[in-house]
């Protein structure tokens, strides 16, 4: 039914499918056994809202929840249709699911691409990594797979497939040998994508089948030209049959050109400008307002995730304590955190290091009045948006970071004209870099003298640099970032 639906409307317009492990709702079960629908914050789910006016998007996704997975059996249709979106919820085998997402996305190939590895100790690739890549990634990518070749079946709509990010590399290939030719398929890639070298970390059966199913797209978008260069770079030092014919941005490949192109993600302007003015954030502002008194606003907003680099943080914070006693009672550190993929070892004990780290720091120098930093766990976008508006200091220092939207969101709400400290490791880097500060993330020295400079700027730079850079999100915006994606596929399907 939903897909005569799809084939009947806007006949000649391409069908859109997006595909990415979370997907943009999740659906909670009420006690009359209806289903409210929460909608993701992702700017993503954002823009692909204003591209269903246009255009017909068939999201699939991984159910994440039992209650995702009721919502999905609920209905005789595979395909919903949920606030404009035609959505497909596939359900993977809870231990293929496990080993897919526990195992490989996100230990293995999240920390090879932001090289948080301490490697002469780990990681061990054994025989359960292999099985974790066969009967995990390789299954539930496949499943993806098929049942984005399902859906698309009937439609005599052209058809345009993007996979989205690291769960979903053998998605292309597999896709490729369903359907042939009649799809464009065009993976977007939203974490860093590093040089070959560290790519040598993955057996050479997993990095093939990699990079072979990524060269079955037509075209794969990164961030920026640096992760397309080194992904272009990446396919030619393993890859004997692949080619670049001196080329930076595209490979020749079984008789294909597949190009790498960037296109830099950004926030939803529209809906940012007037969340801020919404009465749960404005009453926020006024607790975050009420906790940091006259004090100087140092904030980081992130999920709880080691390439952040949240302790360097701390430990410069320290440092300039330590070293500049007039900033005693005077700032407040604040760190707004996400619990994230707590299953992951490492995770886990990097939230620990974290309180620890935040604990030592309070312990040290705090007075009756003064607590110097505040550590807040738990998701609450509206209080994220709420202190983005109020930092004076806004610290974005990753160790490697595909953007970093933190950078992009606080630039463009924020009302005190704050600076933004950012690492030259964050894609954000390229578009914000020249009026922020640059902190090298390694680098804790810089990194305390970076934040003792912005606390000291002068009001007319800080205007300055924070005019420059509202105006260049205000020029961006993800509906663009979207849109620029459509459009060369389109033109390749003409
Ligand atoms: P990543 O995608 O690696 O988590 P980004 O900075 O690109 O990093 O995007 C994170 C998104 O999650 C942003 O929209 C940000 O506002 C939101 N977010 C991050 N931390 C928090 C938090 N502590 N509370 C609420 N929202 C958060
Ligand atoms: C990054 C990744 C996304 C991922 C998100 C949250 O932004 O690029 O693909 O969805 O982190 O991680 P999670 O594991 O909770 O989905």
């Amino acid at each position: 039914m939903i897909m005569k639906e799809i084939k009947r409307e806007k006949r000649q317009k391409p069908l859109i499918v997006i595909a990415s492990n979370r997907g943009p709702f999740s659906f909670q079960q009420e006690e009359n056994g209806s289903f409210t629908v929460r909608r993701g914050s992702g700017g993503l789910v954002t823009a692909l809202g204003s591209l269903a006016e246009r255009y017909q998007v068939l999201w699939v996704a991984a159910a994440m929840s039992d209650e995702d997975r009721r919502w999905a059996q609920s209905n005789e249709e595979k395909i919903q249709h949920v606030e404009g979106i035609y959505l497909r919820l596939i359900q993977p085998d809870p231990d293929a699911y496990e080993l897919y997402y526990n195992q490989i996305a996100n230990p293995l190939l999240w920390f090879i691409q932001h090289q948080l590895w301490d490697i002469p100790r780990s990681p061990t690739i054994n025989a359960e990594t292999w099985q974790a890549w066969r009967d995990g990634y390789a299954a539930v990518n496949r499943q993806f797979a098929e049942t984005i070749a399902d859906s698309v079946k009937h439609t005599d709509h052209p058809v345009i497939v993007f996979p989205q990010d690291y769960h979903l590399y053998l998605v292309s290939g597999y896709l490729r040998q369903m359907l042939g030719d009649r799809v464009q398929i065009q993976p977007f890639l939203h974490i860093p994508w590093p040089g070959p070298d560290a790519w040598r970390i993955l057996p050479k059966g997993m990095r093939d089948a990699m990079l072979y199913s990524l060269l079955g797209s037509d075209r794969i978008g990164f961030q920026t030209q640096r992760d397309a260069f080194n992904f272009v770079q990446t396919c030619r030092f393993y890859l004997p049959d692949a080619h670049s014919l001196g080329s930076r941005n595209s490979i020749n490949y079984a008789g294909r050109k597949i190009e790498a192109k960037a296109y830099p993600i950004s926030v939803d302007v529209e809906q940012l400008e007037s969340l801020v003015e919404e009465p749960e954030v404005r009453l926020l502002r006024s607790q975050v307002l009420n906790n940091t008194g006259d004090r100087k606003l140092i904030l980081r907003v992130d999920r709880v995730e080691p390439s952040k680099n949240i302790l360097r943080s701390l430990v410069a914070y320290r440092a300039l304590l330590e070293n500049h006693p007039e900033h005693h009672d005077r700032v407040q550190m604040l760190a707004l955190l996400v619990p994230s993929r707590m299953e992951v070892y490492e995770y886990q004990n990097y939230l620990r290091e974290i309180m620890a780290e935040a604990g030592m720091i309070n312990a040290e120098f705090s007075d009756e009045l003064w607590e110097p930093v505040r550590v807040v766990v738990g998701e609450n976008y509206h209080r994220a948006v709420a202190a983005l508006q109020l930092y004076d200091v806004l610290m974005v220092n990753p160790l490697a970071d595909g953007m970093n939207l933190v950078a992009k969101e606080g630039v463009l709400v924020n009302q005190r004209d704050g600076v933004l400290l950012l690492s030259e490791d964050a894609g954000a880097f390229y578009e914000l870099g020249e009026h922020a500060l640059i902190v090298p993330p390694f680098d804790i020295y810089s990194t305390m003298e970076a934040i003792h400079e912005a606390l000291n700027m002068s009001e007319d730079e800080r205007h300055r640099r924070a005019e420059a850079l509202r105006e260049l999100v205000r020029r961006s915006g993800v509906r663009r970032w979207f849109q620029h994606q459509v459009e060369d596929a389109m033109q390749a399907l003409r």
